[in-house]
């Protein structure tokens, strides 16, 4: 592990909500900005995940967690959730949006109600949660949002044709609030992981047998880990990113760069 070059106190007195904190990169995140001093509210479906992350995550850090059970395509779900956050912490100042649903399918395969699915976890879920900090917390103050997202598309992935319509408009959000937010002080931006070691997306999208080429075809020659992604959401959680805006940050160790040249060259 490297030694980080943030100050412990980077992040006090800030209040963060993170969905999909129950698990995988949102838990990971959640205890990274606890880490440097934020309290938490993690939200997600599974609310006995939810409860024992939150418990996990105050024993680990020292800082308050609850967690808010919602599913993010429920807007009256969301907004009692924010309410159960600030009755608990008062306020919010950093939003991240790690709820997802993925599988993997071709897309004629697909029924309507699985791409509406993940269009509505993804896309319209990181709306909803948006929306409702803002009104109910963000407007008053400066704060920072983080949209996360992928790289599948960047050019295109097979069976990921709905996953890579909800990411498309997922980042096209993070730019459209940059551009309305941005003046009231509130930051948006995304953080697009690559394969991420440990992770249900990991779990679900990569076939056992196919881990070996792919690592090998990554750039870094690595996959990435949760606690990478965790310290890009710091970074831009903190005011060390103060003039990243409507950007999203890839962290793939430069997998999409390659469309299967270098192997091609290494064959010659
Ligand atoms: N292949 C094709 N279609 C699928 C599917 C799969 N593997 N998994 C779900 N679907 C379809 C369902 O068939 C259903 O469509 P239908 O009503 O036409 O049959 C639709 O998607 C909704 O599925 P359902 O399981 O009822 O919805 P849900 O809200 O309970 O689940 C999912 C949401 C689909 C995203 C589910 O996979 C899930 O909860 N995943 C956990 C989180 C996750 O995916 N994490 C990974 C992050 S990368």
């Amino acid at each position: 592990m490297h030694r980080s070059p943030f100050r412990p106190d980077l992040l006090e007195g800030k209040v963060a909500l993170v969905t999909g904190g129950g698990s995988g990169i949102g838990l990971g995140i959640a205890r990274g900005l606890m880490q440097y001093g934020a309290k938490a509210a993690i939200l997600g479906r599974k609310e006995d995940r939810l409860r024992e992350a939150a418990q996990l995550l105050s024993d680990q850090t020292g800082q308050a967690c609850i967690a808010a059970p919602a599913d993010v395509r429920e807007p009256a779900q969301v907004e009692r959730a924010i309410d159960e956050a600030l009755s608990r912490h008062g306020r919010l100042d950093i939003v991240v949006n790690a709820a997802a649903g993925n599988f993997l399918a071709p897309a004629a395969a697909l029924s309507y109600n699985g791409f509406r699915t993940v269009m509505e976890i993804d896309a319209q879920g990181t709306y909803n949660v948006c929306k409702a900090a803002f009104e109910k917390s963000l407007r008053e103050h400066v704060g920072n949002v983080i949209n996360i997202s992928a790289t599948l598309h960047y050019g295109a992935t097979p069976m990921q044709a709905h996953a890579c319509a909800a990411k498309a408009a997922v980042d096209a959000l993070t730019r459209a609030l940059a551009l309305e937010w941005g003046g009231l002080g509130i930051r948006v931006n995304g953080i697009a992981p690559g394969l991420i070691a440990n992770t249900e997306g990991f779990r679900r999208l990569v076939a056992a047998g196919a881990k070996e080429k792919l690592e090998k075809r990554i750039p870094i020659g690595r996959f990435g880990r949760i606690e990478e992604i965790a310290s890009i959401a710091v970074f831009l959680a903190s005011d060390i990113s103060s003039l990243i805006h409507g950007a999203t940050i890839v962290a793939d160790g430069g997998a999409w760069l390659d469309r299967g040249e270098l192997a091609l060259l290494a064959e010659e």
